[in-house]
């Protein structure tokens, strides 16, 4: 079984199959109607889950006109209106959907619930972010980074702000992709011991992006962080905000990410979000194609 937990979980050589795969296929469709079907169909007679037990815009929807434009069928499902959120056991659940659909990608909070879905499931598993990590979405900044400035390998990225689950997902493609990784954030914030030795700290922002090729941020306060949480964060982090004298302290053709939703003028400002430097609606877009690439790899398609 193939399933598609994180990015330390694949082989790297299996990770550029899937980025080399996603381009060719992102470059097959140019300039088509979005819903004009793939020349080939590789998930036609394919049903696919997709389970959300947090908010989603853009994994719910480009998961979903992914599965379309391959040829398959999905199912956008709600874990709280499942049994699932009201007491039937995840290994159940993964069981009786392995009856009813060919592959399962789900949204949720705990890690346990993604591990114990992929344990029981007998079709593969995607994950679409949980409170450790958002895989998919940095499979979608590295096909974005690679469009823009070519090969990733050797090149210098840096995170200023929380040390969260889209962090940490960078810190594991960062061995896999082979590429230097800062991290910039107080020290309160710092990413969970599991990741040391994946990335290196620098307390100062204007020191951290010195020569930096992409410098990347998220919002101060994630879906998991309880909102009681919100003032003091916000206190803790408005000195690593993404503002136009960070930028112009990296390199001069540095890229700008988000994986959105962006609260504007908080962890970046908008003159960052839509300067010049900023790749963020092609990051977004590119979810599209990288999960396509992911579904296929996991099906063996
Ligand atoms: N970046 C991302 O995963 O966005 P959504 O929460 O809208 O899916
Ligand atoms: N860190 C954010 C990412 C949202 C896509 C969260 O978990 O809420």
């Amino acid at each position: 079984m193939t399933h598609f937990l994180d990015i330390h979980k694949t082989p790297a050589a299996d990770l550029r199959g899937i980025i080399d795969n996603a381009a060719d296929m992102k470059a097959k469709r140019a300039g088509l109607p979005k819903g004009t079907p793939d020349e080939d169909q590789p998930l036609a007679n394919h049903m696919v889950a997709l389970i959300f037990e947090k908010p989603s815009t853009r994994t719910r929807i480009s998961f979903d006109v992914g599965v379309r434009q391959m040829g398959g069928q999905t199912m956008v499902l709600s874990g709280k209106d499942m049994q699932l959120g009201h007491g039937e056991t995840i290994a159940d659940t993964a069981r009786v959907l392995s009856r009813y659909v060919d592959l399962i990608m789900i949204r949720t909070f705990e890690e346990q619930t993604l591990l114990e879905m992929a344990e029981y499931a007998s079709v593969p598993v995607i994950n679409g972010l949980t409170d450790r990590t958002h895989p998919c979405q940095i499979m979608a900044d590295v096909l974005t980074f690679e469009e823009h400035n070519g090969p990733i390998k050797g090149k210098k990225v840096v995170w200023s702000g929380d040390g969260n689950n889209v962090f940490a997902s960078f810190a594991h493609a960062a061995k896999q992709f082979e590429f230097d990784l800062t991290f910039t954030g107080p020290e309160t914030l710092q990413p969970e011991a599991a990741l040391d030795g994946l990335y290196t700290t620098e307390r100062d922002p204007m020191k951290a992006v010195e020569g930096a090729d992409l410098v990347v941020t998220d919002t101060w306060v994630s879906m998991h962080d309880p909102q009681s949480a919100r003032e003091r964060r916000h206190n803790q982090l408005r000195g690593y905000q993404v503002n136009k004298p960070l930028m112009d302290n990296a390199k001069p053709d540095a890229l700008f990410m988000h994986c959105l939703p962006a609260h504007r003028d908080d962890e970046a400002t908008s003159e960052v979000m839509d300067g010049p430097n900023s790749v963020i609606w092609d990051e977004a877009e590119n979810r599209l194609h990288a999960q396509k690439a992911i579904m296929r790899y996991c099906l063996g398609k």
